[in-house]
């Protein structure tokens, strides 16, 4: 393995570029592979050992092109998978978990809240997380179906998506939730909408930043980062309609020339 290999990322989707923009931030000389499972998004219904077996391909293709360390850049994907891919390839793995720690210590009145998929939500994972940070913390989860497709449809500010939204926030804020998780890594790019409706009082905790700062320490501790250099470059992926992902990818990643190759990848 060398520093000079690519870094490799995956979502079900585009959500997982919130990762991508942090990580690109904070290691601008890396390069970087970008995977989104658009044909099977969203995951956030989805059987588990479905899901498992996409993310096992996945990885097997991002490792075929070089990836010296794999970002699960999916909350669902991590709940589902990432015990069992980092039993399966030798490579470092990195993965997503709601910042429930970091919403515990930001709230006032102990009483949070949890925007993520049913998977993520159901997930041991979760009920982990929960059982270790958040014992004395009243946690409010609310699964959001149908959100992440308006996000996978650019609908980033839609009357659409804000009463969809209002409809998961109203009952946590109603129960007194003074933090709001985004636990599901398309949620950021809503972040402006749920702060409009959610008001100042209410913070918002997403873990984007933290994960690429531990992208970075994994990447030092195994001697592969590229410390300094040119820009890194990026390549996108994805199991969907390039034309249409790479529409979306293009307002989310702010680059007017960003294109996307296909690339189906069976689930066998
Ligand atoms: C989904 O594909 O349903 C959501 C992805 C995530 O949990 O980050």
């Amino acid at each position: 393995m060398t520093q000079r290999q690519p870094i490799g990322i995956f979502d079900s989707g585009v959500g997982g570029l919130s990762v991508a923009k942090e990580i690109r931030k904070l290691l601008p000389c890396e390069d970087l592979l970008y995977y989104a499972d658009t044909a099977y998004c969203p995951y956030g219904e989805k059987d588990p050992a479905v899901i498992r077996q996409r993310e096992k391909n996945i990885v097997k293709f991002l490792l075929s092109r070089g990836a010296k360390l794999i970002v699960v850049a999916c909350n669902t994907a991590s709940s589902a998978g990432l015990e069992e891919l980092r039993n399966l390839f030798a490579v470092p793995i990195v993965g997503m978990e709601p910042g429930v720690k970091p919403a515990v210590a930001a709230s006032r009145n102990g009483t949070i809240g949890v925007l993520a998929t049913g998977v993520t939500i159901a997930g041991d994972r979760f009920a982990a997380l929960v059982k270790r940070y958040a014992e004395h913390t009243r946690v409010i989860t609310q699964p959001c179906p149908g959100l992440v497709e308006l996000i996978e449809s650019g609908k980033l500010a839609d009357p659409e998506t804000e009463k969809v939204l209002q409809g998961f926030l109203r009952p946590m804020l109603e129960q007194g939730a003074d933090t709001i998780v985004l636990g599901c890594t398309h949620y950021p790019f809503l972040r402006p909408l749920i702060e409009r409706l959610a008001g100042s009082d209410i913070a918002v905790i997403d873990t984007g930043a933290a994960v690429a700062k531990q992208v970075q320490k994994v990447l030092f501790e195994h001697n592969l980062a590229v410390p300094e250099g040119p820009p890194g470059s990026e390549q996108f992926f994805t199991s969907g309609n390039p034309q249409e992902v790479a529409k979306v990818m293009r307002t989310l990643w702010l680059h007017d020339n960003l294109q996307v190759q296909s690339l189906p990848l069976k689930t066998t």
